[in-house]
């Protein structure tokens, strides 16, 4: 499910471990200590961010914020989104009361003309996943601005930087900043991936000011838990910084040895900047997920399109690659195999 190898950072255990004398106690429901410190690291406003139960939980909450009409506007119920991406999102968008409209990709990338193409007149919000899971793939800045710019302002963009950390292309833009002389983008950020607090679900997200205003209304209460504010607040302490980068270049590293490693055994991989790969393996996918399950691996097959590989550590690298030293040679035509 794509988390780090690594396990929390020991500030932020010691903190949860000493929080379970206080698991009697409420959350603070305003979750004030952490959008104080959101606010901060971001330089954003603390009424434009909203928390919740991880940045999926949140995508729900938004989605389902932004379907509340104004008085007299008609229902819109379309939200566009790329496929093959995130596997919740037509899941999240029919929870939220609202229609999935998934238009295929361009290659391994969102195909950004055609998803403005399908914004009509129905349309709440289009999901842009980047990196986007699970092909790894990004969207740079032209193009990114050249899609917000054809976008009509009343259509909200809820951009998905869940794998934001692992970006090394620094023609990738970080949405928060693209965001802020914008009306209608939203950012969904997490804690469960890079900062390695999965278990604890808090996600957050930044948005325009009105729709944090009808989110607050529609929100769930006493989200996130006490002990996953606690431990975010300390996750975003200065001085966990060095650790978190350090983390976060491991794994950028493995992951371009886990490519590396594929390809020389005649895997196809595509290019990811996010913490794990994608293997276009079509139909051999199947068979490749059934390999490795019997090896004792767990990778996400999607059948008839390919497989995607978490980043684990070394060792998990060495392991997968020994599983499936072979199977280009067994299962891949020689045009796929390169
Ligand atoms: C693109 C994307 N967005 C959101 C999530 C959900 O993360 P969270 O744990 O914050 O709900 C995932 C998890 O796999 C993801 O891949």
């Amino acid at each position: 499910m794509n988390e780090t190898p690594q396990p929390p950072l020991p500030s932020v255990r010691r903190l949860v471990e000493q929080g379970a004398a206080g698991l009697h106690r409420y959350p603070d429901n305003t979750a004030g200590a952490l959008l104080a410190a959101l606010a901060g690291r971001l330089g954003v406003p603390a009424g434009r961010i909203l928390v919740g139960p991880g940045s999926a939980g949140l995508c729900q909450h938004l989605l389902q914020a932004l379907g509340r009409p104004g008085a007299g506007a008609p229902p819109r119920t379309g939200v566009v989104h790329a496929a093959l991406s995130f596997e919740a999102y037509p899941l999240l968008i029919a929870n939220a009361g609202a229609r999935p409209v998934p238009v295929p990709m361009a290659g391994y990338g969102h195909d950004l003309a055609a998803m403005a193409e399908a914004v009509g007149t129905d349309t709440r919000a289009v999901i842009v996943c980047n990196p986007n899971n699970p092909t790894g793939a990004v969207l740079r800045r032209a193009e990114i601005e050249a899609f917000l710019d054809r976008i009509p302002p009343e259509v909200t963009v809820v951009v998905d930087e869940a794998y934001r950390e692992f970006v090394t292309d620094p023609d990738v833009p970080d949405l928060v900043e693209l965001a802020r002389d914008r009306d209608n983008v939203c950012v969904l950020r997490t804690f469960s991936k890079a900062y390695g607090l999965a278990t604890l679900r808090v996600g957050y997200a930044v948005v325009p000011e009105p729709v944090a205003a009808t989110a607050r209304m529609v929100g769930a209460v006493f989200f996130p838990g006490g002990l996953g504010q606690a431990a975010a607040v300390a996750s975003l302490d200065p001085a966990a910084d060095d650790e978190l980068r350090t983390r976060c270049a491991e794994v950028t590293a493995e992951r371009a040895r886990l490519g590396h490693r594929l390809r020389r055994i005649g895997l196809p991989v595509a290019p990811s900047e996010a913490n794990f790969v994608w293997l276009p393996l079509g139909a051999a996918a199947q068979a490749f997920t059934d390999r490795c399950r019997a090896a004792g691996i767990l990778v996400r097959g999607y059948p008839d399109h390919g497989v995607r590989i978490t980043v684990g550590t070394a060792e998990q690298t060495d392991r997968l690659c020994a599983a499936v030293g072979d199977f280009a040679v067994t299962h891949l035509p020689a045009a796929v195999a390169r």
